[in-house]
């Protein structure tokens, strides 16, 4: 038997060097390269077979016209929010990641979504390393996990879960963490970089191979990223995030990579006592603690993925104490608030030096796309003049340098959305609204007044009268 043959692992990359070194010469990371060893000898799969399995049908080309897709069938996981993620269900024999800071309800996702798949479509193999089969059952009880043919597996070895599968012949297959399991051909600790490697690689092929759908929960480290390496996320064939500020109820769960439907889906839930509740209606969860009509308060229509969502941007300015003005912004990105500042001082008169600026989005929502500009805009006027908005105006609108509102993509959807919600007045770029349009101003909005803006001075006017 050869000795097993070492090598070193950058954990940041997944660079291999054959002797240690201080830093690594891929990616430059300091100190991250980590020895791990291969025993040649071992097999990847119990059967001893070929390790890299057929992905598709085995043979020629075929051309484009004869691919059949009527197959493409998707499986429901009785959570209609996470159903919207994955694009309308789980594919048979894809990958999905999890991902999601500790505690922040992966575990808990999961085991709703794997006793209702449990339920409707066939078995369930959950396979975890992090808790004993004891202790998922007593969450399950909670939630309220009846009878169903799910089955728990407390274990961490990848070979005997591979096993396991063969044996179950699952419909549906959850790995509670990718970072917790280990392949017996390494003997590097899990989380180490080759064991998840490996152990993705290794899940892939059962996936492909047995036509599974697979479900692998992954931890990510304190500046969010996915723990381990990147290549996991090259790997699988969907990528869902889980998000939320933990003394939040509702949590968000985001596509980020997905290759069976649209990325920038939005599931939105909100965490009970009775596990996780899919929110249908966002916008009113989003605007329930609204304080209508106080100054800083303003109300923009976002929209992620294909789904409008109303939210509340509140903005604080208060005279600065001490030396340096701070300008603080929860749930939109700093720098876009440093600009709309400027923007706000140059082309709209309001002097801000000085002064403290707070801007927060209610709920713990994060909103990343420029149509948020002209409700962060408006939030500070309103507050800084301590006059407030009327409480049932909406807006949205990009705010460019020169001070002029940008028209932004998805306009109907967000004037359809505020409208359902009930607001009367809406704000947008003039070159949105539209008077040939019967959607977007041309008078099909029941009681709604669309207002088009072309600039940041105007659309104050409009807003603070
Ligand atoms: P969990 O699914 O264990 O998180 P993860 O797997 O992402 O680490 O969720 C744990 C948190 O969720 C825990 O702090 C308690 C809370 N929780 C509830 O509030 N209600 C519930 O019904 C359950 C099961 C958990
Ligand atoms: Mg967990």
């Amino acid at each position: 038997m050869k000795s097993p043959r070492a090598v070193f692992v950058c954990q940041e990359c997944g660079a291999q060097a054959p002797k240690w070194m201080g830093r690594c010469l891929e990616c430059g990371a300091w100190n991250s390269l980590v020895e791990e060893r291969v025993s040649e000898t071992g097999t990847a799969f119990p059967s001893g077979g070929n390790r890299y399995l057929q992905i598709g049908t085995p043979g020629s080309a075929k051309l484009y016209a004869d691919v059949d897709t009527t197959n493409a069938v998707r499986l429901s996981t009785g959570i209609d929010e996470l159903d919207r993620v994955l694009g309308g269900g789980v594919v048979p024999g894809s990958l999905v990641l999890l991902g999601g800071e500790p505690g922040i309800g992966k575990s808990t996702l999961l085991l709703q979504a794997a006793a209702h798949f449990a339920r409707q479509v066939g078995p369930v193999l959950y396979a975890s390393g992090e808790e004993s089969e004891h202790q998922i059952k007593s969450r399950g009880d909670r939630l309220g996990v009846g009878a169903a043919p799910l089955y728990l597996l407390a274990e961490t070895c990848i070979e005997r879960i591979l096993e396991e599968i063969g044996r179950l012949k699952p419909a549906l297959v959850v790995i509670d963490s990718v970072q917790t399991v280990f392949s017996m051909k390494f003997q590097s600790a899990p989380g180490s970089i080759g064991q998840v490697r490996e152990a993705a690689t290794q899940f892939l092929f059962a996936a492909k191979g047995q036509n599974v759908p697979t479900v692998l929960v992954g931890h990510v480290t304190k500046d969010g990223s996915l723990a381990g390496p990147k290549v996991l996320e090259h790997v699988v064939d969907t990528v869902l995030y889980f998000e939320g500020e933990r003394h939040h109820a509702h949590r968000v769960v985001r596509a980020v990579k997905n290759r069976f439907g649209a990325v920038s889906e939005l599931g939105v839930f909100e965490m009970t006592g009775a596990g996780l509740r899919p929110v249908p209606n966002p916008s009113r969860l989003f605007l329930s603690e609204r304080a209508s009509g106080t100054p800083g308060s303003a109300v923009l229509c976002c929209v992620e993925g294909s789904r409008p969502i109303l939210v509340e941007v509140q903005a604080l300015v208060s005279t600065s104490t001490y030396g340096n003005a701070r300008r603080m912004a929860i749930g939109i990105d700093q720098n876009r608030l440093s600009l709309l500042l400027a923007v706000l001082e140059k082309r709209a008169g309001l002097s801000l030096a000085g002064d403290d600026v707070y801007v927060n989005v209610a709920g713990g929502m994060n909103v990343e796309e420029p149509a948020a500009d002209l409700g962060v805009v408006a939030a500070v006027a309103s507050s800084v003049r301590s006059r407030g908005l009327s409480p049932s105006t909406a807006m949205f609108g990009e705010v460019g340098l020169t001070g002029e509102i940008r028209g932004i993509p998805q306009a109907r959807l967000r004037v359809r959305e505020a409208v359902r919600m009930g607001f009367t007045r809406i704000v947008l770029p003039a070159a949105n609204a539209d008077p040939e349009d019967p959607a977007l101003g041309g008078g099909d909005n029941g009681p709604a007044e669309l207002v088009g803006v072309r600039t940041v001075a105007e659309a104050l006017d409009e807003l603070i009268a």
